[in-house]
């Protein structure tokens, strides 16, 4: 008989990126957060815990509805496009997510109707009538006061008078719990800058939200009044949970991983996730998430980004020159997760050619060719002492608590200078003219340390470029580094008599 064994003591980790709005393909922005997801789902894993990944794409609302009318497309024939787009963008990307979820599947639409009912019910949304102002690309409602140049203050566009009759959701009931929930958690909302922004933009007037549209269409009809569809925002927040499994009435739906310890959101939707957020699931009886993280913008080449312009970058263009870890590496590497950044093919081939090809790169090749030309391929036995053992022991921890913390250009840095040791060993040690001298233990000794070097920093890189590390692990002779876990990132490991391989060179220099 077969017995199965499910560890219900592992602990959960629940992380999600935005849902994109389906008007458009996918941009170097949304594959920045995608990937930073992707990064963490897979650490997360690599520390043991049960880890859940959802994606997916925000499909309903006035401006989908518009770029459909444009495209002389029907909405649901748009979005169906664009959807296949961003999956096989992130195919390429090896986004390893557990969920994509799109707005416009029937369990996402039913449970929403659902929990729109139950704040309804709860006496948390009433009837009124909204006049101000409306910002179509950014799906939000502004005051008269919040404009800056009569244009939306976060995109600078121009925005629209809106007049019609809505119902409200008592937003503004929900700010004496708001207020106490970011004072007794001041990293509920990362980086401190977001949490300080999000906060000012509540503390002193938090207005009612209108949370239906008359005149938009293109979006789940209100259950108990079809002649109004439910805001954007409000259907596309619930996602997170409804991806999950919660139907919209027991909280107990919601499972395991609720609630999510992360949201990863780009700076400009933080106060959606921070604020309306929040007061939507205390309204509707569930918990709120762990916290919310908030990464910055790219320009490029010092320019904000247009597809118009010509200022643009287009990700599949740079997987096909550079490979999808490459990418991947470029965009953790090159600046601080939650601060803004500039990307450069400058910096892009700088980071290419010197970080990957020459020192990450240079480092595996030679240490294979040389174990195959001084030790006949195999691992040799482990040396007494080790030169490496100390930095690589005190880099793994650094990389660990960096990790927590999203500082991934940190960790990263913490993984080069384990490889920038290994290649001042073979520079300092000159494996070659040992070998020629005849002191065959002495090489043994620093092959056995850079193998083993190159070990860890496979498991170390293995969440930001995950295609590179399992062709170096493999040809170490190891298996199956999907399975590795962080606690096999201790020194000494690595099994003396392994067969390794020679082989393709991991980032063939790029001119
Ligand atoms: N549909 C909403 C999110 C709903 S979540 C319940 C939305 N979609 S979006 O298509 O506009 O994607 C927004 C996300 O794209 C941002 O949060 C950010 O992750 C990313 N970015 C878009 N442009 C960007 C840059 N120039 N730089 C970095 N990321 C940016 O908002």
């Amino acid at each position: 008989m077969l017995l199965f064994y499910i560890d219900c003591t592992m602990k959960t980790f629940y992380v999600t990126t935005p849902i994109y709005y389906t008007n458009g393909p996918p941009h170097l922005g949304h594959a920045y957060t995608t990937i930073a997801a992707d990064v963490i789902a897979r650490f997360k894993k690599l520390q043991g815990y049960d880890v859940y990944f959802v994606t997916g794409t925000d499909e309903h609302g006035q401006k989908v509805e518009k770029a459909a009318k444009e495209a002389g497309k029907t909405p649901k024939q748009f979005v169906d496009e664009l959807v296949d787009e961003f999956k096989s963008l992130w195919v390429e990307l090896d986004i390893e997510y557990d969920k994509f979820i799109r707005t416009t599947d029937d369990y996402h639409e039913k449970a929403v109707q659902n929990v729109f009912q139950k704040v309804y019910d709860a006496g948390f949304i009433y009837k009124g009538n909204y006049e101000g102002w409306y910002c179509v690309p950014d799906e939000t409602f502004l005051t008269d006061g919040q404009l800056v140049d009569g244009k939306c203050p976060d995109c600078g566009r121009a925005v629209q008078k809106e007049k019609e009759e809505t119902y409200f959701f008592k937003l503004s009931s929900f700010k004496p719990q708001l207020l106490k929930l970011f004072e007794a958690n001041k990293n509920f909302v990362e980086p401190q800058s977001r949490w300080h922004e999000s906060y000012n933009f509540f503390k002193d007037e938090l207005r009612d939200l209108s949370v239906t549209r008359k005149s938009v269409k293109w979006g789940i009809p209100v259950p108990f009044d079809k002649s109004h569809t439910i805001y954007v925002w409000f259907d596309a927040l619930f996602n997170y949970l409804t991806a999950i499994g919660y139907d919209g009435k027991t909280a107990k739906t919601a499972g395991k991983y609720w609630p999510a310890d992360v949201h990863l959101v780009g700076k400009e939707i933080a106060k959606f996730h921070a604020v309306y957020w929040p007061a939507m699931l205390m309204a509707a009886g569930l918990e709120v998430p762990k916290k919310v993280y908030a990464h910055g913008w790219w320009t490029i080449e010092g320019q904000k980004m247009s597809k118009s312009t010509g200022n643009y970058v287009e990700p599949r263009e740079v997987i096909k020159k550079y490979g999808s870890d490459a990418f991947r590496y470029f965009l953790l590497r090159e600046n601080t997760f939650g601060d803004d950044g500039d990307y450069s093919q400058k910096s892009f081939d700088s980071r290419y050619n010197g970080e990957l090809a020459d020192e990450f790169g240079n480092l595996a090749n030679r240490t294979l060719v040389m174990l195959s030309r001084y030790c006949g391929g195999k691992i040799p036995a482990k040396p007494k002492t080790s030169k490496l053992k100390e930095t690589v022991e005190e880099k793994v921890k650094v990389y660990e608590e960096k990790m927590e913390h999203y500082q991934f250009n940190r960790s990263l840095e913490a993984v080069w200078d384990i490889i920038k040791g290994a290649n001042k060993l073979v520079n300092d040690t000159a494996p070659w003219k040992l070998a020629k001298e005849g002191k065959q233990s002495e090489v043994d000794a620093v092959m056995y340390e850079l193998c083993e070097a190159l070990r860890i920093t496979a498991i170390l890189l293995y969440p930001f470029m995950p295609r590179k590390t399992a062709e170096l692990y493999t040809a170490l002779g190891l298996e199956d580094l999907k399975a590795a876990k962080l606690k096999d990132a201790k020194w000494g490991k690595i099994k003396a008599g392994t067969q390794t391989k020679t082989g393709a060179v991991l980032f063939p220099k790029i001119v």
